[in-house]
């Protein structure tokens, strides 16, 4: 039996494609983009796929188990909570909504409806960051007091009109990038909660090259922030879509305990990872098994094996929330030039 699967939004999209004809238990059934263009060429790359560009006619025609949500962020709930409410097993596209407000309904339609929801926060899929996490789970940290993790970029606005426009994007590198960045961080150390967070939060630089573009531009591009969580455990976390670094792309995440270290970073301004378990040898810092991995993902083939076996696929609708609450925090705490505490209820 093969899950029969579509797609949604043809950008990020097509890579979700990619993954779902490659992974055996998937079959990529139907595509669908508001883009004839970007349509087309797909469909000659999957010619057995049926084509929309109305995902409403999509679900209605039936014949899907599954379908990835790869659209711009102020879509992801509308688009995700239709295909729910048609019967379909969801693949969201991070972040999981604009706000947690839509996060929230999601997650509720989710659980009413019995239907999968899974966010695809990727990095987590990389055999590098597997390899840290099984690092951590065994123990060679001792106690976890600290945190790093950061993705800065010299000049990386993604100019493509929604990106940079709050009420389409939900905010700037914060949510964009720094989603990504937060989730492999408190993955690694097991989500501990945070309890306040110190942030600040720039614009202008942005705001000065997209007019220089022509492009709309009301979201910040470089946001600092310092976290508190529970257990006694600090993070700062860096994003920037300009300014912050002089090199293309800067991915760090580190994670300190008492006993040793992970440390997750690419390599060569690019999306190759080293992965560093370190651990204190004699006073000395050791790399145990200093690796480089090639860039993989598995997400697809984990949300796909969780239709089959009837599992709760991981990164969950809970986690996404978790992460646009922590991300409101760090907006409301920049906003408000002060620190802020989060309340956890559920
Ligand atoms: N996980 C990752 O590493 C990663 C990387 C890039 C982007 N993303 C996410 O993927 C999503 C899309 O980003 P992108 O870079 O592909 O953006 P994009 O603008 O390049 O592509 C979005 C596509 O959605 C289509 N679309 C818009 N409205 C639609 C509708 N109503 N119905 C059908 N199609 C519609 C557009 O025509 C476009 O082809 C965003 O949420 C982004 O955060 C994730």
């Amino acid at each position: 039996m093969s899950v029969r699967v579509g797609v949604i939004g043809l950008g990020m999209g097509k890579y979700h494609a990619r993954a779902y004809q490659a992974c055996k238990d998937a079959e990529l059934v139907a595509l669908c983009d508001l883009d004839e263009e970007r349509l087309q060429q797909m469909h000659a790359q999957y010619p057995q796929a049926r084509i929309y560009t109305d995902y409403r006619e999509m679900f209605a025609d039936g014949g899907l188990d599954a379908v990835s949500v790869a659209v711009p962020n102020y879509l992801h709930a509308e688009v995700s909570i239709a295909a729910m409410r048609a019967g379909l097993h969801v693949l969201c596209e991070k972040p999981m909504a604009l706000n947690s407000a839509q996060a929230e309904e999601m997650l509720r339609v989710s659980q009413e409806t019995g239907r999968k929801l899974m966010i695809h926060l990727n990095y987590r899929f990389c055999t590098a960051s597997q390899f840290l996490k099984r690092h951590v789970e065994e123990g060679h940290l001792g106690r976890i007091y600290y945190a790093q993790t950061r993705w800065l970029r010299a000049r990386g606005i993604p100019w493509r009109g929604w990106f940079s426009r709050k009420e389409l994007s939900g905010g700037g590198p914060l949510i964009d990038l720094g989603v990504h960045r937060l989730d492999l961080a408190l993955w690694l150390m097991g989500y501990p909660r945070p309890l306040t967070v110190s942030a600040s939060a720039f614009g202008s630089l942005g705001a000065r090259l997209a007019e220089e573009k022509g492009v709309p531009y009301d979201v910040e591009d470089l946001v600092a922030a310092h976290i508190r969580l529970e257990g006694g455990i600090a993070m700062t976390l860096e994003v920037s879509w300009a300014g912050g670094t002089d090199k293309r792309e800067e991915m760090h995440t580190g994670i300190y305990g008492v006993q040793g270290a992970a440390i997750l970073r690419n390599r060569n301004e690019g999306y190759d990872f080293e992965a560093l378990a370190l651990q204190d040898v004699a006073g000395h810092l050791t790399a145990l098994e200093p690796r480089v991995f090639p860039p993989s993902s598995t997400a697809i083939d984990h949300f796909v094996a969780c239709i089959l076996e009837d599992r709760a696929p991981e990164p969950s609708a809970s986690q996404g929330l978790f992460l646009m609450r922590l991300i409101e925090a760090i907006y409301r705490s920049a906003e408000r030039e002060r620190e802020i505490a989060l309340s956890w209820q559920d």
